[in-house]
This record gives C-alpha cells, structure tokens and sequence, in this order.
C-alpha cells in the first residue's frame, strides 16, 4: 500500500487530522447506532461473566491507552486490572489465575516485547485478546479473539491515530464487560454509546484549536524541559502527552500524576518550565487546580487543557489556555490527546526536528 501526505507537510500532521473519521470507521465496528449499544463481532466468544479479571499488556503509546482502560475497566465493569509494560511482565513471575482475561494492545502487532507476552499468557492458558491495527499481524495470528483498531496504515513513528483508535476499541470493550456482567444498566450503556459516537464531532472542534497551538508552540521551543500533570485518566494522557514532546522534538518531558507534583517534581518549577495541566472539568477539577496554583506561585509556566466549565471556574494566571466543549468524561481522553499530539507536532515544526523520522527511533521495535 502506498500512502501520500496529500495537502499535508508530514505524515504526523495527516494522521492527527485523519481521527474524526478513523474512530468513526473503528466505533462503527463495535457499536449498533441504531440501538445504542456495544456489540460485538459475533464470532468473538467472550463471556464477561466469567472473567473476574483483566490484565492488559503493551509497549509506549499503546501501553498509555491500556493504562486509560483501566480506569474504565474498574468504573464501567468492577473489573479489577493488572496493566504491565511488555518487557516487564514477560520476565514477571505472575500468578496466571484462571478467570483472567489477557489483552494486548497493538498498533503494529509485531512489537517484540508485547508478542513475547502474549506467547507467554497463551502458554499459561489465558484468553488471549488483542487490540491491534495490522489485521495480518504476528499478534493478531496469535490470539484467540482479534479486536482490530481502523487506523488505517499509520507512517509517523510517533503513534497518534491508533492511540484514539485503540482507546475506542478499549472503551467498547469494558461498557461490553460492564452490561454483560450486570454493572451497567441499559440505560447507562446508551448513554455511554451515544457518548461515543459524538468523539468525532468533538475531535473536529478539537482540531480548530491548531491555530492557538501553532502560536503556543513558538512560545514553548525554546524550553529544555516540560512537565505534563493531571489526575484520573488524565494522568495516563499526561503520559502520553510527554512522550509525544520527547519523541519528537527532543525536549526533556515527564508526565506526572498531579497529586504526585509536591513529592518531586514541583523542585524543577522555575519560569523557564512550561506545565501542561490537563483538567477538564470533573470530580478531581478542583484538586488539580490547586496543583497549579502551586506551580503559579512558583513562577512556572502553565498552559492548561480545559473544557468551557472549567475554563470558567479557573482562577487566572495560567500562561495560555486551550479551551475544548463540555463532554461525557468517558470520550475526554481521545478528545483531549489531539491538542497534546498537535502541540508536540507544532513545536517540532518550529525546532525543525524530523517529525516523521525522529532520531533513534523505530517505528516497530521487533528486538527486545
Ligand atoms: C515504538 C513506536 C511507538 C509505539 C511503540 C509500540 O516505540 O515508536 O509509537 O507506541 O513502539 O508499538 P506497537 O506497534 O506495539 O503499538
């Protein structure tokens, strides 16, 4: 398959736009529009209530989508989850218990380390189900359930559309498990689905931030270091947010856990840090906005990622603020990556990094 950029200047930029419509192919898989509800392939034999368990497995981007899984697994389904990095858990000495359902998350499919784990579940007799992107893939060969991502060929090392693409497969999963084992009522499952089913629409307006960003990045090039921070699912996505900015523009970034600032991090602040501070409004809002408060009275930097409510009930002094819509929390964190991914790609731009290419790095890291 031959893939062009089209109108745009790198592979990245095209995916980053491509996501309104490669969730919307991917939702369309799992999801009947027209009742509301999850439903899945029908050759996956999958009975949630027998699972007592899950443990999902990944490497990088994917593995932070596992991580944002396992809030939903434990909220929507009371499914307790057991989340390792690929090249730790294979050379772990897990108790494999019986009930365990074993997931692995994908984009290539190949990546050494988490086809070594899924070998290694399988030979221990747990079911194994992938997330992946390459249908034809050595993992997707290897595991007894299949749920693809409709990505489409992704070229950008740096993951981006398959990370949304994985986290809509990975939220249709756990409402699945939630509504087959009793956790969430029908019309809690509709509300749900048809939460999902606005991500595009979300994503679109997410998209018209590009402008701001574009400026913001200029702002935020010269910084050695940056500090990503937020709370609930938007701690994995603060994750993930730095991994982006280090992949690719080569500026040190760390991802923290807001609540964890005041136990390391917050020694770094100084004006010369930018602080990305990802807050929607919900149950944590108010804990994260006293975080940085912390780091404003420390002279640092903040641009924060907030909805229209919580733009509204942020006190000032933030550096720049990324406004998104008012929507359901479950969709916040595929909606909320896309000013992250757009940020670290303006900021490449203007450092001049090769965005598509970046140093060292591999698309598919098939040595472990
Ligand atoms: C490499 C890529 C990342 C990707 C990771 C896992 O490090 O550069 O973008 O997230 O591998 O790859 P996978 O194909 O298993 O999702």
């Amino acid at each position: 398959v031959i893939v062009h950029k089209g109108e745009h200047r790198h592979f990245m930029a095209k995916e980053i736009h491509e996501q309104p419509k490669v969730v919307e192919q991917t939702l369309t898989q799992y999801i009947d529009c027209r009742k509301a509800t999850i439903r899945l392939p029908k050759n996956v034999d999958l009975d949630f209530r027998k699972i007592d368990r899950v443990s999902i497995t990944a490497c990088g981007t994917a593995f932070y989508a596992g991580m944002i899984a396992r809030y939903w697994f434990e909220r929507y389904a009371g499914l307790p989850v057991e989340l390792d990095i690929a090249s730790e858990f294979r050379y772990r000495d897990v108790p494999f218990g019986a009930g365990n359902l074993a997931i692995f998350v994908s984009q290539s499919g190949e990546t050494a380390d988490t086809l070594a784990s899924l070998e290694f579940a399988a030979s221990h007799g747990q079911r194994v189900l992938s997330v992946v992107n390459v249908q034809t893939s050595t993992m997707a060969r290897a595991s007894q359930i299949v749920l693809p991502t409709l990505a489409g060929p992704e070229i950008g090392v740096a993951s981006t559309k398959a990370f949304t693409c994985q986290l809509a497969t990975l939220a249709c999963i756990a409402i699945a498990a939630g509504r087959d084992r009793g956790v969430l009522h029908a019309e809690d499952e509709r509300s749900l689905v048809r939460a999902l089913g606005d991500i595009p629409r979300h994503m679109m307006r997410a998209l018209e931030l590009e402008p701001k960003i574009r400026q913001l990045a200029r702002k935020i090039s010269p910084a050695r270091d940056a500090l990503f921070i937020g709370r609930g699912t938007n701690y994995p996505l603060a994750l993930e947010g730095a991994l982006k900015l280090k992949e690719i523009t080569y500026i040190h970034a760390e991802g923290y856990a807001a609540g964890e600032l005041k136990h390391g991090p917050i020694a770094l602040v100084d004006k010369d840090l930018p602080v990305i501070v990802i807050a929607p409004h919900d149950a944590t809002f108010e804990k994260t906005m006293s975080n940085m408060q912390e780091v404003i009275a420390r002279g640092g930097r903040i641009i924060l990622l907030t909805d229209q409510r919580g733009a509204g009930l942020a006190a000032d002094g933030a550096w720049s603020v990324l406004e998104l819509p008012d929507m359901p929390q479950i969709v916040t964190p595929l909606v909320f990556a896309v000013p992250l991914q757009l940020l670290a790609y303006h900021t490449a731009v203007v450092r001049g990094t090769d965005v598509d290419q970046p140093r060292n790095l591999a698309k598919s890291v098939t040595v472990e």
